[in-house]
């Protein structure tokens, strides 16, 4: 039978720090807490997340975020059976802080001390929350990270092809900054495409002409700015109507992408033959409507089952990475204290390294 175990996670490897306690048993899984604490306004002037502001905004939130979560879980540490903690990848100053504050708790503690990889504990969330068992197919799709993964174990994924520029999150954010419309762009571009004709501007479905997974939106970003500044030039301003019609003409591009791929990874995975298959997707991205119903479809005619986590747990928290330290406890690893932060630290050693390294740090 499955022991009992109380983990607290932390979490410092972007912009949110974040602390959770998970228990997992035979009685199932929950999460007893989980604080996040937002950076977004520290960053809000920059246009992007600066690395030491980041870093210094951890240090400082690390052990408030540990206390409110484990006051809201009703759980000393004497109650806790490890602590897990996000050792990379990320932007290396949130990591170290949050590496630590692990190492000073674990000490001081007499406790476990595991490191997760960000990337796993994104890619884990489904069997958290829905006790899915493996092989799935992950698509991670955030401001930060764009990968397809088939998880077949908790230290075990195969990377199928990911982003090989910007991030899909990114690209939104970039769109609306260039249409004037506010930060996060996702939500706003997203709105301002329900008014619009995603056909009347052609943009490009990049990489859908070279076979595998790899994607790339850094180029539908410059042919959104070629076709804004036409019709500036055109008109002497942006029509409001243009505006729309260019967010629905992006967006399309986005889901076109992200639908033709997911299928080609779906073909890819349903040739390992499992049992129950079926396709996750975490991150800020999958709460759009028109790509999460353009990924259901995909889904559906594959014979797979979607599931999206909530999305508090798609994006950056640390109830994921208590989880990803559990479950890599239970197969009986842990960390020593020369636990390093790694910047770069790809899920699939044997995938080729990836390019590009966006806003949010490197998407390794
Ligand atoms: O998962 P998340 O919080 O990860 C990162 O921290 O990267 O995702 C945030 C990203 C942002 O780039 C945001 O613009 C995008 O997800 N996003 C969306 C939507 N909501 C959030 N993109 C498209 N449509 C949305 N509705
Ligand atoms: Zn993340």
């Amino acid at each position: 039978m499955t022991k009992t175990l109380t983990f607290l996670g932390i979490e410092s490897s972007c912009d949110d720090t974040a602390a959770a306690i998970v228990r997992a048993g035979p009685a199932g899984t929950s999460i007893l807490a989980s604080v996040v604490a937002g950076q977004t306004a520290l960053h809000a002037a920059f246009g992007g997340v600066v690395p030491e502001i980041a870093a210094r905004a951890h240090a400082e939130k690390l052990d408030l975020c540990v206390e409110e979560a484990m006051d809201r879980a009703g759980v000393r540490f004497a109650d806790l059976d490890g602590i897990a903690v996000t050792a990379g990848p990320g932007l290396i100053g949130g990591v170290m802080a949050g590496v630590m504050c692990a190492k000073g708790i674990a000490a001081g503690a007499g406790l476990p001390l595991v490191g997760v990889n960000h990337l796993a504990g994104h890619a884990l969330t489904p069997r958290l929350t829905d006790d899915l068992a493996f092989p799935y197919l992950m698509l991670l799709v955030s401001g930060g990270h764009c990968q397809f993964l088939i998880a077949h174990g908790p230290e075990d994924f195969t990377r199928l092809g990911g982003t090989i520029d910007d991030a899909p999150g990114e690209a939104f954010d970039k769109t609306a900054k260039l249409l004037g419309l506010p930060q996060p762009g996702g939500p706003a571009v997203e709105a301002e495409a329900a008014l619009g004709d995603a056909a009347r501007f052609a943009f490009p479905r990049p990489l859908l002409d070279r076979a595998g997974c790899d994607m790339s939106f850094s180029g539908l970003k410059t042919a959104l700015l070629r076709a804004r500044d036409a019709a500036i030039a055109d008109h002497g301003g942006l029509p409001r109507a243009t505006r729309s019609d260019l967010c629905a003409g992006f967006q399309a591009a986005v889901r076109d992408v992200l639908a033709e791929k997911s299928r080609r990874a779906l073909t890819e995975y349903l040739a390992l033959a499992p049992a129950h298959p079926v396709f996750a997707v975490a991150g800020g991205v999958a709460a759009n409507q028109a790509i999460r119903t353009a990924l259901e479809t995909v889904a559906a005619r594959a014979g797979a089952r979607f599931i999206a986590p909530p999305l508090a747990l798609c994006t950056d928290n640390a109830a994921m990475i208590a989880w990803a330290g559990i479950e890599r406890f239970r197969l009986g690893q842990s960390d020593g204290m020369d636990l390093s932060a790694r910047p770069r630290w790809p899920l699939d050693q044997s995938a080729p390294a990836l390019l590009g390294s966006g806003k949010k740090g490197a998407k390794a």
